[in-house]
């Protein structure tokens, strides 16, 4: 099989070197970023297991979905039958003309019991891989996108002092299947969600985080049911704790099974500004990444994901200005956050970046087909400042499951009709796959 991409670290160290070497009076000079993006740039959609494949009956989420009482809208049922039409989606994204896929392996399918991996699933994950190779696509692949399995959840998820061990134990298995042929492992998908959602999910949907883990807690008959990104708000640095160690585990596993992977993980990140005096910024960054960014500098890349800017004064988030874009929930959606957040990021780490998410949950597309190429160009504008970026993954491929939110939020490129699960390309995906056909804004 031929690789299509073999990123290794040095071949990354390289990009950030020649990235660094670029000349910080570009920016000064032109306001344009130059529109050609360096060549080998990914271009790719993104996906994660749960939220598309369907019928993960063996999974934490699977489970609480389906309590009483519970936080999720609806269960996730079917998905979009991913796990079925992978194939499908795969022509969708070499049609689009992009060059790259993320998606997720999904832990609860490869070890449903403790100790118990399958193997077939294992070669179902691998023949996606190949499937990716066939169509000319580079694999990045996300060994845990919040999900787990439920007994691994049962036993206190991340809070269990077994956790890094156990969940170093299955990225050592999925590196052996499939590793040899992905071109970027990302281990841990946002595992500093719960801290961002301490600051905007609001306290009754909190209460009914906690009320509908104490139902599954009830119903299990166990001492402690937590998942990574439900919790109660006081088990937050608990959770995160064993996420840290969590990683950290499963780079070494990884790493011992493809020294030349490049690995790392995703981070939430807002494009955090100041404003005033004594703005909280500083502050509110130290909580929500630092732990997680110094982890980063020990990693071949990073991940940033982007959907939104938050704006902080002395005393908190300022609402946004009169007449801003706004995405299905009312929050501002402002395309140059993107390029602030990566800024931040490579600032702050100094390893290259890798834009495993960014986009918008809307009903208008029309909207996301102007924010596309506007994130683009400023993110563009950084990587000519000198920031080492190594692709940009839309989120999503895809219509989805969008977590308690159930099927409401609509982020895709492609609208899925649930009931037939045909897959439609908006026009928004032609203005992204125009961009990646020309590598260029
Ligand atoms: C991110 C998640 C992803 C999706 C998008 C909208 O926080 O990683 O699964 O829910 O937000």
């Amino acid at each position: 099989m031929t690789k299509i991409l073999n990123l290794d670290r040095r071949s990354l160290l390289a990009v950030g070197a020649l990235a660094a070497a670029a000349p910080v009076m570009a920016h000064a000079a032109s306001k344009r970023p130059a529109p050609a993006f360096p060549k080998g740039f990914l271009w790719g959609a993104a996906t994660a297991p749960h939220q598309i494949e369907g019928n993960n009956v063996s999974s934490d989420l699977w489970f609480v979905e389906n309590q009483k009482p519970t936080v999720f809208a609806e269960p996730s049922g079917d998905a979009v039958n991913s796990l079925e039409l992978w194939a499908t989606d795969l022509d969708i994204v070499k049609s689009l003309g992009l060059t790259s896929y993320r998606f997720g392996v999904e832990w609860a399918r490869i070890e449903p019991e403790k100790g118990l991996f399958s193997q077939a699933m294992l070669d179902h994950y691998k023949r996606i891989v190949e499937g990716c190779h066939a169509r000319g696509l580079a694999p990045l692949v996300t060994f845990n996108h919040f999900t787990a399995p439920l007994w691994f959840s049962a036993q206190g998820g991340w809070t269990n002092p077994e956790s890094a061990q156990l969940f170093a134990r299955y990225c050592d298995k999925v590196a052996r299947a499939i590793g040899a042929d992905i071109a970027m492992a990302m281990t841990l998908n946002e595992p500093n969600i719960l801290l961002i959602l301490k600051n905007i999910l609001p306290p009754p949907v909190w209460d009914m985080q906690r009320q509908t883990l104490a139902a599954a807690t009830k119903r299990l008959g166990v001492e402690r049911f937590l998942c990574a990104n439900v919790a109660g708000r006081e088990d937050v640095d608990a959770i995160v704790a064993g996420q840290m160690a969590g990683h950290k585990a499963a780079r070494a596993a990884i790493k011992a099974v493809r020294g030349d992977l490049p690995v790392g993980f995703t981070l939430s990140v807002l494009d955090d500004q100041a404003a005033g005096k004594n703005s909280l910024r500083d502050k509110v960054r130290a909580e929500l990444y630092g732990g997680w960014l110094e982890i980063a500098k020990g990693d071949d890349f990073i991940g940033v994901q982007n959907y939104e800017r938050a704006v902080w004064n002395d005393k908190g988030r300022l609402p946004a200005p009169d007449g801003a874009d706004r995405n299905w929930s009312g929050t501002e959606v402002w395309a140059p956050s993107l390029a602030g957040a990566v800024r931040y990021v490579h600032a702050a780490t100094k390893v290259p970046v890798l834009v495993s998410e960014h986009g918008v949950g809307t009903e208008d597309d029309t909207l996301r087909a102007r924010f596309i190429p506007a994130a683009l160009e400023a993110l563009k504008q950084a990587m000519d400042d000198g920031v080492p970026v190594l692709g940009y993954m839309h989120w999503s491929l895809l219509d989805n499951y969008e977590w308690i939110f159930g099927y409401k939020p609509r982020f895709g490129l492609c609208s899925v009709d649930r009931t037939t699960f045909v897959r439609t390309p908006k026009p928004s995906a032609s203005v992204l796959g125009g961009i990646a056909k020309r590598n260029s804004l």
